[in-house]
């Protein structure tokens, strides 16, 4: 089993976190985290669970896993503190809600929404700001695949939000290789493709940090993870973990991929 070959070595965790995305109304999303929370007591203690959920939800999902071993995030905040931004979640609201953790850059808030390097910088920024730990989405498309530009792609994602940081702010920082091909289509990376993409990402870390802060810091990776690819994708040396989208809103496949380090 992974965590009892972990040499100490390193700091890293190991994290299994869902991305609920848009979905559950508020008491389906309550009913969730009471699911969640009922079943992860067959998780070893040295996984950590944490359930990112739409804003509406926060407090109340806070309610139930507050002071439990789930962590709460969300699943964006502003690039401004405060201010007339309406529509806008501060990371500062955030933290007063219960969040530990927010999700930043992922690939359909890139997608859709305009997220840029540059926002991120500024988000990253105010999330660590307000005692948020942030997990960092990366990943190339379709397109940029099929051109051979994945290693590029995910290199300058990498170079331009988190190269602003510093090596105590890493410790503060996961970062999740979800590949955009992958993302609710069914279709997972293999382990060899994720692996290598996470191998490079810790290289790219190390460049700037060193080899002991690279070594530190977890890496997660999304895209189609479930309980039956789970297993293998967590075996590789460079995977630490998953954040999973579809599988993350029916506890007893979200608790089954924890299951699989
Ligand atoms: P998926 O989503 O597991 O549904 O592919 C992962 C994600 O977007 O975080």
């Amino acid at each position: 089993m992974k965590l009892f070959l972990n040499d100490c070595k390193n700091m890293r965790k190991y994290i299994v976190a869902g991305n609920w995305k848009m979905n559950t109304t508020v008491p389906e999303g309550v009913e969730l985290a009471k699911a969640v929370l009922a079943a992860s007591a067959a998780v070893p203690a040295d996984v950590k669970l944490i359930v990112a959920t739409p804003f509406t939800h926060l407090c109340p999902v806070a309610a139930v896993v507050g002071g439990t071993r789930i962590g709460l995030s969300a699943e964006n905040c502003a690039d401004k503190e405060k201010g007339a931004y309406t529509g806008e979640v501060s990371a500062a609201m955030l933290a007063s809600a219960g969040c530990q953790y927010t999700i930043l850059g992922h690939s359909e808030r890139r997608q859709y929404y305009g997220e840029t390097d540059e926002k991120l910088v500024e988000k990253t920024r105010l999330a660590l700001a307000n005692g948020l730990d942030v997990i960092l989405c990366v990943g190339e498309n379709l397109e940029e695949r099929e051109a051979g530009r994945h290693f590029a792609v995910c290199e300058s994602q990498i170079k331009n939000v988190l190269y602003n940081f510093t090596a105590e702010d890493m410790k503060h920082i996961i970062v999740a290789y979800e590949p955009v091909w992958a993302i609710g289509t069914g279709k997972t990376a293999t382990a060899e493709q994720a692996e290598e993409i996470h191998a490079f990402i810790r290289k790219t870390i190390a460049e700037k940090f060193g080899e002991q802060v690279a070594d530190d810091t977890t890496i997660l990776y999304g895209g189609s993870c479930k309980p039956s690819n789970a297993k293998e994708l967590f075996a590789q040396k460079d995977i630490d973990g998953g954040l999973i989208g579809g599988a993350a809103l029916k506890a007893d496949d979200f608790i089954g991929i924890a299951l699989s380090f």
